[in-house]
Protein backbone atom coordinates (compact mmCIF):
# COMPACT_ATOMS: atom_id res chain seq x y z
CA UNK A 1 0.00 0.00 0.00
CA UNK A 2 1.02 3.75 -0.87
CA UNK A 3 2.61 5.49 2.13
CA UNK A 4 -0.26 8.21 2.34
CA UNK A 5 1.78 11.59 1.86
CA UNK A 6 3.28 9.74 -1.38
CA UNK A 7 3.00 11.96 -4.53
CA UNK A 8 2.44 10.12 -7.65
CA UNK A 9 5.91 10.73 -8.91
CA UNK A 10 7.43 9.45 -6.04
CA UNK A 11 5.13 5.98 -6.30
CA UNK A 12 5.49 5.85 -10.09
CA UNK A 13 9.96 5.89 -8.86
CA UNK A 14 9.22 3.13 -6.16
CA UNK A 15 7.76 1.20 -9.04
CA UNK A 16 10.05 1.23 -11.00
CA UNK A 17 12.52 0.67 -8.66
CA UNK A 18 10.74 -2.60 -7.32
CA UNK A 19 10.20 -3.88 -10.92
CA UNK A 20 13.94 -3.27 -12.03
CA UNK A 21 15.29 -5.13 -8.95
CA UNK A 22 13.06 -8.01 -10.09
CA UNK A 23 16.11 -8.65 -12.57
CA UNK A 24 18.69 -8.93 -9.39
CA UNK A 25 19.77 -12.72 -9.61
CA UNK A 26 21.42 -14.20 -5.96
CA UNK A 27 24.81 -14.61 -6.46
CA UNK A 28 25.28 -10.88 -8.84
CA UNK A 29 27.35 -7.92 -7.98
CA UNK A 30 24.82 -5.39 -8.88
CA UNK A 31 25.71 -1.49 -9.40
CA UNK A 32 23.79 0.40 -7.19
CA UNK A 33 22.73 4.04 -8.57
CA UNK A 34 22.81 7.17 -6.73
CA UNK A 35 19.43 9.46 -6.48
CA UNK A 36 15.97 9.13 -5.36
CA UNK A 37 14.72 6.32 -7.29
CA UNK A 38 18.09 4.26 -7.04
CA UNK A 39 17.22 4.62 -3.28
CA UNK A 40 13.77 2.61 -3.60
CA UNK A 41 16.05 0.33 -5.48
CA UNK A 42 18.49 0.08 -2.65
CA UNK A 43 15.68 -0.69 -0.30
CA UNK A 44 14.20 -3.33 -1.57
CA UNK A 45 17.15 -5.49 -2.08
CA UNK A 46 17.40 -4.62 1.71
CA UNK A 47 13.51 -5.90 2.40
CA UNK A 48 14.35 -8.70 -0.12
CA UNK A 49 18.03 -9.60 1.41
CA UNK A 50 15.88 -10.22 4.98
CA UNK A 51 13.35 -12.17 3.65
CA UNK A 52 16.09 -14.64 3.04
CA UNK A 53 15.70 -14.50 -0.83
CA UNK A 54 18.85 -12.19 -2.14
CA UNK A 55 20.83 -13.11 0.36
CA UNK A 56 24.24 -13.59 -1.69
CA UNK A 57 23.97 -10.24 -3.74
CA UNK A 58 26.60 -8.03 -3.65
CA UNK A 59 26.45 -4.17 -4.22
CA UNK A 60 29.42 -1.46 -5.43
CA UNK A 61 27.52 1.96 -4.53
CA UNK A 62 28.18 4.92 -6.91
CA UNK A 63 28.42 7.73 -4.56
CA UNK A 64 29.05 8.04 -0.61
CA UNK A 65 25.38 8.98 -0.36
CA UNK A 66 24.30 5.44 -1.52
CA UNK A 67 26.96 3.32 0.19
CA UNK A 68 25.85 5.26 3.36
CA UNK A 69 22.11 3.79 2.41
CA UNK A 70 23.24 0.52 2.09
CA UNK A 71 25.67 0.57 5.02
CA UNK A 72 22.43 1.48 7.29
CA UNK A 73 20.14 -1.00 5.51
CA UNK A 74 22.92 -3.93 6.38
CA UNK A 75 23.43 -4.48 2.18
CA UNK A 76 26.66 -6.09 1.36
CA UNK A 77 29.12 -3.53 -0.11
CA UNK A 78 32.29 -4.86 -2.53
CA UNK A 79 34.06 -2.67 -4.46
CA UNK A 80 35.16 -2.56 -8.76
CA UNK A 81 38.87 -3.41 -7.42
CA UNK A 82 37.54 -6.55 -5.69
CA UNK A 83 34.81 -6.96 -8.74
CA UNK A 84 35.93 -4.85 -11.87
CA UNK A 85 33.03 -6.89 -14.05
CA UNK A 86 29.44 -6.37 -12.25
CA UNK A 87 26.58 -8.28 -13.64
CA UNK A 88 23.48 -5.36 -13.29
CA UNK A 89 23.28 -1.79 -12.37
CA UNK A 90 20.73 -0.29 -12.00
CA UNK A 91 20.26 3.51 -12.08
CA UNK A 92 17.77 6.60 -12.18
CA UNK A 93 17.90 9.23 -14.72
CA UNK A 94 17.49 12.65 -15.29
CA UNK A 95 16.02 12.84 -18.98
CA UNK A 96 15.64 9.80 -21.53
CA UNK A 97 15.30 9.91 -25.16
CA UNK A 98 13.78 7.61 -27.58
CA UNK A 99 17.09 6.03 -28.15
CA UNK A 100 17.75 5.44 -24.70
CA UNK A 101 20.39 8.19 -24.50
CA UNK A 102 20.52 9.56 -21.53
CA UNK A 103 21.23 13.23 -19.08
CA UNK A 104 22.11 11.79 -15.27
CA UNK A 105 24.02 13.65 -13.14
CA UNK A 106 21.17 15.69 -11.07
CA UNK A 107 22.76 14.15 -7.62
CA UNK A 108 26.29 15.03 -8.81
CA UNK A 109 27.36 11.02 -9.28
CA UNK A 110 27.82 10.97 -12.87
CA UNK A 111 31.68 10.48 -12.83
CA UNK A 112 31.14 6.86 -10.40
CA UNK A 113 27.73 6.25 -11.99
CA UNK A 114 29.46 6.34 -15.57
CA UNK A 115 32.43 4.04 -14.40
CA UNK A 116 30.31 1.39 -12.74
CA UNK A 117 27.91 1.79 -15.67
CA UNK A 118 30.43 0.99 -18.31
CA UNK A 119 32.03 -1.97 -16.74
CA UNK A 120 28.17 -3.60 -16.11
CA UNK A 121 27.34 -6.21 -18.22
CA UNK A 122 23.71 -4.60 -18.37
CA UNK A 123 22.76 -1.14 -16.80
CA UNK A 124 19.13 -1.39 -16.21
CA UNK A 125 17.34 2.57 -15.95
CA UNK A 126 14.82 3.38 -13.85
CA UNK A 127 12.18 6.31 -14.10
CA UNK A 128 8.88 7.59 -13.68
CA UNK A 129 7.25 8.58 -17.17
CA UNK A 130 8.56 12.44 -16.68
CA UNK A 131 11.78 11.98 -17.54
CA UNK A 132 11.07 10.52 -21.22
CA UNK A 133 11.86 13.33 -23.45
CA UNK A 134 11.56 13.77 -27.52
CA UNK A 135 15.06 15.58 -27.43
CA UNK A 136 17.90 15.75 -24.28
CA UNK A 137 18.26 18.92 -22.88
CA UNK A 138 14.76 19.79 -22.82
CA UNK A 139 14.02 18.97 -19.72
CA UNK A 140 17.66 18.71 -17.71
CA UNK A 141 21.06 20.69 -17.80
CA UNK A 142 23.94 18.66 -18.53
CA UNK A 143 25.88 18.42 -15.65
CA UNK A 144 29.18 18.91 -15.99
CA UNK A 145 32.33 18.21 -13.17
CA UNK A 146 34.91 19.80 -13.64
CA UNK A 147 38.51 20.37 -11.82
CA UNK A 148 37.92 23.58 -9.54
CA UNK A 149 41.35 24.84 -10.81
CA UNK A 150 40.81 27.15 -14.24
CA UNK A 151 37.41 26.04 -13.55
CA UNK A 152 36.02 29.49 -15.26
CA UNK A 153 37.93 28.77 -18.16
CA UNK A 154 35.52 25.48 -18.19
CA UNK A 155 32.64 27.96 -17.96
CA UNK A 156 33.47 30.65 -20.81
CA UNK A 157 34.60 27.12 -22.97
CA UNK A 158 30.92 26.11 -22.31
CA UNK A 159 29.11 29.04 -22.89
CA UNK A 160 30.78 28.94 -26.31
CA UNK A 161 29.13 25.65 -26.94
CA UNK A 162 25.95 27.34 -26.73
CA UNK A 163 25.01 26.78 -23.00
CA UNK A 164 23.71 28.64 -20.28
CA UNK A 165 26.21 27.91 -16.79
CA UNK A 166 24.98 27.60 -13.59
CA UNK A 167 27.67 26.73 -10.90
CA UNK A 168 25.99 24.29 -8.86
CA UNK A 169 25.38 25.69 -4.52
CA UNK A 170 25.16 23.32 -1.72
CA UNK A 171 22.37 24.30 0.64
CA UNK A 172 24.77 26.77 2.11
CA UNK A 173 25.19 28.61 -0.65
CA UNK A 174 29.31 27.34 -0.87
CA UNK A 175 30.05 25.62 -4.23
CA UNK A 176 28.54 22.48 -4.44
CA UNK A 177 31.73 19.78 -4.31
CA UNK A 178 31.10 16.18 -5.95
CA UNK A 179 32.52 12.93 -4.12
CA UNK A 180 35.74 13.37 -5.57
CA UNK A 181 36.01 17.19 -4.56
CA UNK A 182 35.15 19.03 -7.69
CA UNK A 183 32.91 21.79 -8.64
CA UNK A 184 29.72 21.09 -11.13
CA UNK A 185 28.46 23.51 -13.69
CA UNK A 186 24.81 23.09 -14.84
CA UNK A 187 24.78 23.37 -18.63
CA UNK A 188 21.63 24.53 -20.01
CA UNK A 189 21.60 23.83 -23.70
CA UNK A 190 17.99 23.70 -24.57
CA UNK A 191 17.52 20.33 -26.90
CA UNK A 192 20.53 19.28 -27.98
CA UNK A 193 20.50 17.90 -32.03
CA UNK A 194 24.17 16.10 -31.96
CA UNK A 195 24.19 14.48 -28.16
CA UNK A 196 27.39 12.23 -29.42
CA UNK A 197 29.10 15.10 -30.90
CA UNK A 198 28.58 17.53 -27.60
CA UNK A 199 29.92 13.94 -25.85
CA UNK A 200 32.88 14.34 -27.35
CA UNK A 201 33.64 17.54 -27.27
CA UNK A 202 33.27 17.94 -23.64
CA UNK A 203 35.17 14.80 -23.24
CA UNK A 204 37.94 16.25 -25.51
CA UNK A 205 38.41 18.99 -22.96
CA UNK A 206 41.04 18.85 -19.94
CA UNK A 207 39.61 20.49 -16.71
CA UNK A 208 36.26 18.54 -17.77
CA UNK A 209 36.26 15.58 -15.64
CA UNK A 210 32.79 14.10 -16.26
CA UNK A 211 29.62 14.80 -17.99
CA UNK A 212 25.81 13.85 -17.74
CA UNK A 213 25.22 12.30 -21.32
CA UNK A 214 25.39 8.80 -21.44
CA UNK A 215 24.64 7.45 -25.05
CA UNK A 216 25.20 3.72 -25.82
CA UNK A 217 25.08 2.41 -21.86
CA UNK A 218 21.43 1.57 -21.31
CA UNK A 219 20.62 -1.79 -22.05
CA UNK A 220 17.00 -1.70 -20.28
CA UNK A 221 14.53 0.59 -19.38
CA UNK A 222 12.08 0.63 -16.77
CA UNK A 223 9.45 3.52 -16.89
CA UNK A 224 6.64 3.53 -14.33
CA UNK A 225 3.44 6.42 -15.00
CA UNK A 226 -0.07 6.71 -15.11
CA UNK A 227 -0.55 3.85 -17.54
CA UNK A 228 1.94 1.30 -15.68
CA UNK A 229 4.89 -0.46 -15.49
CA UNK A 230 6.87 -1.29 -18.83
CA UNK A 231 10.13 -3.19 -19.23
CA UNK A 232 11.97 -1.97 -22.13
CA UNK A 233 14.52 -4.61 -23.59
CA UNK A 234 16.17 -3.99 -26.26
CA UNK A 235 14.31 -4.93 -29.94
C1 LIG B 1 22.60 11.12 -9.77
O1 LIG B 1 23.79 11.77 -9.99
C2 LIG B 1 21.75 11.14 -10.99
O2 LIG B 1 22.36 10.64 -12.12
C3 LIG B 1 20.43 10.46 -10.72
O3 LIG B 1 20.42 9.15 -11.22
C4 LIG B 1 19.38 11.27 -11.38
O4 LIG B 1 19.55 12.61 -10.95
C5 LIG B 1 17.97 10.79 -11.02
O5 LIG B 1 17.63 11.17 -9.73
P1 LIG B 1 16.22 10.86 -9.11
O6 LIG B 1 16.06 9.39 -9.14
O7 LIG B 1 16.32 11.40 -7.70
O8 LIG B 1 15.18 11.56 -9.90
Amino acid sequence: MSAPDESDVVRFKRLAAERAVESIQPGMVVGLGTGSTAAFVVRRLAVLRREGTLTDVVGVPTSVETEALARSLDVPLTTLEEHPVLDLTIDGADEVDPRLRLIKGGGGAMLREKIVAQASRRVLIVVDAGKLSPQLGTRAPVPVEVLPFGWRSQALFLEGLGARITRREGPDGAPYRTNQGNFVLDCAFGPIERPEELAARLEARAGILEHGLFIGLTSELVVAGPGGVEHRRPG
